[in-house]
């Protein structure tokens, strides 16, 4: 298995090999303000920077000598097999990457048998995304102040065979983006965002008239909701028979009301740094998380996931699946899905190499790798 990555990788790869150049390339194919806006964090971007830095206090202790010719790279989770422990993180507002936006992500991950999580402001619909490709897709929701439009989605989730439900909790408003701001820069009224919202019945219902500038308020209303609380996610519990997952989990008290709550799983995330500034980066707040939950569930991570031995990190201080966000983004931007393909191929090729040099052959090993903590 790790051959074939190395052989694909060789072949036709047109990206840049380094999470740095590839930023750099993705800048110059998209507009400033689409650049800022994918790359940028929250404030200062004091947590941005902690996301990156955190993975050089963590050092991995290889255990050699383990014959470890052959790697099998698969998980289970929620009963389903993978062949890898990576998931695409939900992204929205594709399209201003690149016209085919979830679409060609999603082919690209479905090569790999990598699940995509389609998020709620996505460019297109629920059903288009799933139409779009045979791989597998997860549902990622922002909850709406009018809950059946969160409960439509949903439902028109299932109906589109998504595999799970992601409720997102840390962005009950949005972050304070000072570089958007700068630019007056919103994907939402530029149009990007709007797919799941003007396929929505329940959603279109609410609204006077329907036009673009209807559209878009309607959304920034819908999904500014501070409100949120446990009893919502203990009523979609009664809703969906798909596993929930809830991201943007950081404290360890949140970790186990979510546990107590009957979630399926839950997503150790920081947002990339965008929501609140100033917050614990995702890799410090993930062992402390994985110690209370203590196996019961799922604990997936994402935020700073640059390269396969990051991910290798994550899975050692005991992550069951990694998410990754930006360095997709920009391989989309710039080399649409066959940009992202040819990531995942590299990326792979990296995490493979990486599991091979640490002397681990499978997952389980890899999460009883010695890591230590400076
Ligand atoms: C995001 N993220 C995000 N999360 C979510 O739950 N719903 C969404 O619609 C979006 N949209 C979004 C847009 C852009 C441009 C970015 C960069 C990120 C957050 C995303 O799912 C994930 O948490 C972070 O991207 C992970 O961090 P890295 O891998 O980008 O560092």
């Amino acid at each position: 298995k790790s051959n074939d990555y190395i052989v694909q990788s060789i072949e036709g790869n047109q990206l840049p090999i380094s999470y740095e150049e590839l930023e750099q390339a993705a800048k110059a194919a998209l507009s400033p303000q689409a650049f800022s806006y994918i790359a940028s964090g929250a404030g200062a971007e004091e947590t941005a920077h902690k996301n990156k830095n955190a993975f050089q206090r963590y050092s991995i202790v290889p255990k050699l000598l383990n014959d470890v010719s052959e790697l099998d790279t698969s998980i289970s989770l929620f009963g389903k097999t993978y062949p890898t422990p990576f998931v695409l993180a939900p992204v929205g507002v594709l399209k201003q990457a690149d016209e085919q936006g979830d679409f060609a992500v999603t082919r690209a991950a479905s090569k790999f048998g990598i699940p995509f999580i389609q998020s709620t402001v996505s460019s297109f619909s629920i059903e288009e995304v799933g139409q779009s490709s045979d791989g597998p897709k997860w549902f990622q929701l922002y909850w709406t102040s009018l809950e059946d439009i969160s409960f439509s989605f949903v439902k028109r989730a299932e109906e589109a065979g998504f595999e799970a439900i992601v409720v997102t909790i840390d962005t009950v408003t949005l972050g304070f983006r000072e570089k958007d701001l700068f630019h007056g820069y919103s994907p939402l009224a530029h149009g990007y965002g709007q797919g799941n919202f003007e396929s929505d019945d329940v959603f279109l219902s609410t609204l006077d008239e329907v036009s673009n500038s209807a559209i878009v308020d309607g959304i920034i209303k819908q999904i500014n909701y501070p409100a949120l609380n446990w009893s919502h996610i203990e009523k979609l519990k009664e809703k969906t028979s798909l596993p929930i997952l809830l991201k943007g989990v950081l404290h360890p008290d949140d970790a186990l009301r979510a546990v107590d709550c009957g979630v399926e799983g839950l997503i150790v995330s920081n947002h990339g740094g965008r929501q609140l500034d100033g917050v614990i980066s995702s890799v410090d707040a993930l062992p402390e998380i994985v110690n209370v939950v203590n196996g019961k569930i799922p604990v997936l991570f994402d935020s700073g996931v640059r390269r396969g031995s990051d991910a290798l990190k994550v899975l050692a201080l005991g992550a069951d699946a990694v998410l990754i966000g930006r360095p997709y983004v920009y391989s989309l931007a710039v080399h649409g899905e066959q940009g992202v393909e040819q990531f995942l191929t590299t990326f792979l090729q990296d995490f493979n190499s990486s599991m091979t040099l640490s002397g681990v052959k499978d997952i389980n090993q890899l999460k009883q790798m010695k890591i230590v903590h400076d």
